[in-house]
């Protein structure tokens, strides 16, 4: 089941989607949290260290599996999706670093990496709540638009779109990787919740195709609607083409 929630703007859909976090880290202080990467959760990100600093929050028995790793890159590299982690979230709060787990990118053998990860996933007992952002094409986590759903941890070559959207973070195109490994949509859907988060018109599309349209793995994110507990947590942007064909929210 899928509920959507409309939020104004980025600082509120930023605000709703911590809101939902601090009660899954209060009610379970020893959850597991699947987290993402983008530009989508930095203000989510943000309100929860400044709940942590007020003495709101404690992160000290929770545990952290991430989505995705460029591969090829190290956990020093500025892009890299462990890096970010560190900085945008895991620096300025009391969670145990050795509990936040991401694919390791500078395992070059994709085989065993994969099946790390997968064991890793395994031995943390499953995700409780699990944050999800979406591609302009409807990828989430890297699962790219494709023939057939993935179901575990895997290595994916990074559509054109992908590496054209993820470029404005690195220096020159050249540098984006080409390759990452990714959660499965099975590793994905076994969460217990999912927290989708969309921001600005560029997501419309790709929503109302992943909320209403075919589940197909041609829109990756499509594969939601399957869930039992979906909450999307979307700015009026990102609505706006769902709204134009199904009326207003409640
Ligand atoms: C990236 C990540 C996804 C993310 C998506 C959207 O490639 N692998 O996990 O949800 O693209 O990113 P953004 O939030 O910057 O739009």
């Amino acid at each position: 089941m899928i509920t959507i929630y409309k939020a104004k703007d980025y600082q509120e859909m930023s605000r709703r989607a911590a809101n939902i976090i601090f009660a899954q880290v209060t009610l379970k202080p020893d959850c597991v949290l699947g987290l993402a990467t983008g530009s989508t959760p930095v203000g989510a990100y943000r309100q929860l260290v400044e709940w942590y600093e007020k003495g709101e929050l404690d992160f000290s028995g929770v545990t952290s599996v991430n989505l995705d790793e460029y591969k090829g890159l190290s956990g020093d590299n500025d892009q890299s999706y462990r890096y970010f982690m560190n900085r945008n979230l895991f620096d300025h709060i009391n969670i145990d670093k050795s509990r936040t787990f991401v694919p390791d990118g500078l395992e070059g053998d994709s085989e065993k990496a994969c099946a790390e990860y997968n064991q890793i996933i395994r031995s943390v007992g499953g995700i409780d709540l699990q944050l999800l952002g979406i591609g302009g094409n409807g990828h989430i986590g890297f699962n790219e638009p494709a023939e057939a759903f993935e179901p575990e941890t895997h290595c994916v070559d990074l559509t054109e779109s992908t590496i054209q959207a993820n470029a404005r973070f690195f220096e020159r195109i050249e540098d984006v990787p080409k390759q990452a490994y990714t959660m499965g949509i099975k590793n994905i859907m076994s969460a217990k919740k999912i927290l989708l988060i969309a921001t600005g018109e560029n997501k419309a599309e790709a929503l109302y195709q992943s909320l209403y349209g075919k589940i197909t793995p041609k829109v990756p994110a499509s594969i939601l609607q399957l869930h039992k507990d979906v909450t999307v947590v979307a700015d009026e942007a990102a609505l706006s083409r769902i709204i134009k064909e199904r009326g207003e929210l409640v």
